[in-house]
């Protein structure tokens, strides 16, 4: 099928209820999208819809923790009913937690794996299989540099899970291009969000700096000379939801302000 515009279409995007995943709704409404946010935080999710319905378009909030599979099925089939398609999933529900390699318990394997690979997979199953029985569709995974470089020993299984998210996309890609599916990967590097803070914070914690001295460090590492915003990122998912990356599949996009150039 040739793509066109995104006008009308409908996409799902996983915690959406703020940071990079209300960006992202927010532009692919601009776009013309309807929104099914999905988040596990119900009144955000709501907030985040009400802000689509100012756009114009159709905002729908279903409250979804992605790490369950009862609630993953409920979400594409309560989309599907209000909608009768769905073009775009964006999964960019994510967690982090901090501990040394050492210090990491199946706990912490459990809960970052749960969310940032696992959900990732199954949820990209369940929607693959009504894409393909209409022959298009686009999945948009948010990774991160973490899943590239590896370089930040304190976030062990983050690292790990956001290598599970590129490996995914990648087969995914090869899987369901025959089918008119196109699969791609977005990896953000620092985008100020509320997790964001949490990790300077905690990486505060653990050096004994202030949050503002971290906040300086990182940012002098970033040849653009900021640190991203939602925005930043939303802009190349939009690229990738939208006609003109029709010859793309298996990407990794980085948005890094240069920080990572491979
Ligand atoms: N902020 C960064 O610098 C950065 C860098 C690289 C990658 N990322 C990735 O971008 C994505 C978004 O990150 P963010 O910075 O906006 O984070 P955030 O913590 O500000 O927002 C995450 C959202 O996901 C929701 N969420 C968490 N677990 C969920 C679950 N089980 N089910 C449904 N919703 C859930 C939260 O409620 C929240 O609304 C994540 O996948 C993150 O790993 C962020």
């Amino acid at each position: 099928m040739i793509e066109t515009t995104l006008q009308d279409q409908v996409a799902i995007v996983t915690g959406a209820g703020q940071g990079i995943g209300r960006a992202i709704a927010l532009r692919l409404a601009r776009e013309g999208m309807h929104i099914v946010i999905a988040d596990r935080v119900p009144d955000t999710a709501s907030a985040v819809a009400r802000e689509v319905e100012a756009l114009g378009r159709s905002g729908l909030a279903i409250p979804t923790d992605v790490a369950k599979a009862d609630e993953r099925t409920r979400l594409v089939s309560e989309t599907l009913q209000q909608f009768q398609r769905l073009d775009v999933l964006v999964n960019n529900a994510g967690v982090q937690r901090v501990a040394l390699p050492q210090d990491v318990d199946e706990a912490h394997w459990d809960v970052v794996m749960d969310v940032n690979a696992k959900a990732v997979f199954f949820l990209c199953q369940l929607v693959l299989k009504h894409m393909a029985s209409v022959g298009s569709g686009r999945i948009i995974n948010i990774a991160s540099i973490a899943g590239k470089l590896a370089s930040t020993i304190q976030h062990p299984i983050y690292n790990v899970s956001k290598a599970a998210v590129l490996a995914m996309t990648k087969t995914l890609a090869h899987a369901y291009a025959p089918q008119g599916i196109r699969v791609n990967a977005v990896c953000p590097g620092i985008i100020e969000t509320a997790m964001q803070d949490q990790v300077d914070r905690e990486f505060a914690h653990v050096t004994g700096k202030r949050p503002e001295e971290i906040r300086a460090e990182r940012q002098a590492r970033i040849p653009l000379g900021r640190a991203g915003e939602g925005d930043d990122v939303a802009a190349i998912v939009a690229f990738l939801a939208g006609p003109d990356s029709r010859y793309m599949t298996g990407q990794a996009l980085n948005a890094t302000g240069g920080m990572v150039m491979f």
